[in-house]
């Protein structure tokens, strides 16, 4: 039996990176999915991988941090396949910049995009699991919520990190209000990871051999790879975490 039969899920920014890498895995594992992504030529080329693996995919192109966008992913998720079972906010990213470099918009755009979209699919989905009494939700935080070392020495990550340690608090009171009703929520914490977009930047830095480069800083001595992150979501998103919540996992390869 497959670890996700017949679970539906819903995925945040699912056209690249991350996203894109859990939308895959969790096909792999028998789910269907509805997707969300702003870029319709990704978010169609993840739906397309998807069916190829046999799920049934919905997938709306949207902005993840609106709340109109929120409530109609749900809304169509249950139309077309009648529950939700798993949510996962990916959607997340910095803007890089020293305190007096950020403006008051930038800081706005971090916090909207990482903290304001986990808020409203949430708010979306839990109506639904807490009638059903089951549910599981995994976000995504980042190592940089205890600072990010390469980020913070060359260009700046404080409302990156902010954020993502918004989203650790939000995983660990929404665990406490969603137990009663047999929903988990847990974030996942990923450290340097090869995407499409943060990939190049990152491997830049190594191949500079900078003092704070992200594979040297380390101790597995390399960038993660996105399936690593994803297999980690689907830890948190299988019956097999049923007795862990409000828990944010690290996979940050040692650090
Ligand atoms: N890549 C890393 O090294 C890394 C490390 C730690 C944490 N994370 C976190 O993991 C998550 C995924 O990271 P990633 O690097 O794969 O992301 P990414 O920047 O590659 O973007 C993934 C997808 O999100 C979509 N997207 C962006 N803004 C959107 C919006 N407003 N509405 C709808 N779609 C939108 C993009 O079009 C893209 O397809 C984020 O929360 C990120 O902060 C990433």
């Amino acid at each position: 039996m497959k670890r996700l039969h017949a679970r539906v899920a819903l995925i945040t920014g699912a056209g690249m990176g991350i996203g894109r890498a859990v939308a895959l895995r969790f096909a792999e594992e028998g789910a269907l999915l509805a997707l969300i992504d702003r870029d319709a030529e990704a978010l169609h080329a993840t739906a397309e991988a998807a069916r190829g693996l046999g799920a049934r995919v919905i997938a709306v192109v949207a902005d993840a941090t609106e709340a109109a966008a929120a409530d109609g992913l749900a809304s169509s998720a249950l139309d077309a396949f009648g529950r939700i079972d798993l949510l996962v906010n990916n959607v997340g990213g910095g803007k890089p910049g020293r305190i007096w470099e950020l403006s008051v918009d930038d800081w706005d755009e971090v916090m909207r995009l990482n903290l304001r979209s986990t808020f409203l699919f949430t708010r979306a989905v839990v109506p639904h699991m807490i009638e059903r009494r089951s549910g599981r939700i995994v976000c995504l935080s980042s190592g940089a919520r205890n600072g990010t070392i390469w980020n913070s020495y060359y260009a700046g990550a404080s409302a990156y990190s902010t954020a993502k340690a918004g989203i650790h608090g939000f995983v660990r009171d929404m665990a406490i209000e969603l137990a009663e009703h047999q929903v988990t929520i847990n974030a996942v914490a990923p450290g340097p990871i090869d995407t499409e977009l943060a990939g190049p930047y990152l491997r830049r830095m190594d191949e500079a051999g900078l003092p704070y480069a992200p594979s040297l800083m380390t101790p597995l001595g390399r960038l993660g790879t996105p399936r690593e992150v994803a297999d980690a979501v689907l830890f948190l998103a299988s019956d097999e975490s049923s007795y862990i919540t409000g828990i944010t996992l690290d996979v940050l390869g040692g650090r």
